[in-house]
């Protein structure tokens, strides 16, 4: 069935902003149109400066091509305007959660939680790949994202 989800505009942050949350938010924007949803806002941004300006990993890239999700990113920061504009700011793991709490104005909107929280397998974690010197963990974070995408929208179906 069609999910009912109001549109919402969705934050996915990660260290870099240029493996995890990009896959996040091409997979999740690739799951809105599978399901026909329309009306949100989707982007993706990193904790750190250093890619800022840079489009995705090659590994990253690649795994999208795979699967057949569009990607088109390039990478930015989190800022202080974003707590007061997202509905949602999901981070990829704990240390991501804290940076971005960190890096937040006095006071906010946005609900700041664990992509991870709405993977009906409970894999609470999206690991950092980017150290790896292959492709598998950049085909897990596919898999995790795929599930948490779905987790969320029905979560918020209910
Ligand atoms: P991401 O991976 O947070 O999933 O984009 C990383 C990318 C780059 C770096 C760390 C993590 N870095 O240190 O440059």
């Amino acid at each position: 069935m069609a999910n009912s989800a109001q549109g919402k505009k969705v934050l996915f942050i990660c260290l870099g902003n240029i493996c995890r949350s990009p896959i996040a938010e091409a997979v999740f924007n690739h799951i809105l149109e599978e399901q026909g949803l329309a009306g949100w806002e989707v982007d993706s941004g990193a904790i750190g400066s250093w890619h800022v300006g840079r489009g995705p990993d090659r590994r990253a890239v690649s795994t999208m091509k795979k699967h057949n999700v569009h990607m088109s990113h390039k990478a930015r920061q989190l800022k202080k305007t974003d707590f007061n504009h997202y509905d949602y700011i999901f981070g990829m793991d704990h240390e991501n959660i804290s940076d971005i709490k960190d890096m937040a104005p006095k006071t906010y909107t946005a609900s700041i939680e664990l992509f991870g929280s709405y993977d009906p397998q409970k894999e609470l974690l999206i690991r950092d790949p980017y150290y790896d010197d292959d492709d598998a963990g950049f085909e897990k974070c596919y898999e995790q994202c795929l599930r948490c995408s779905k987790g969320f929208l029905d979560s918020l179906a209910k």
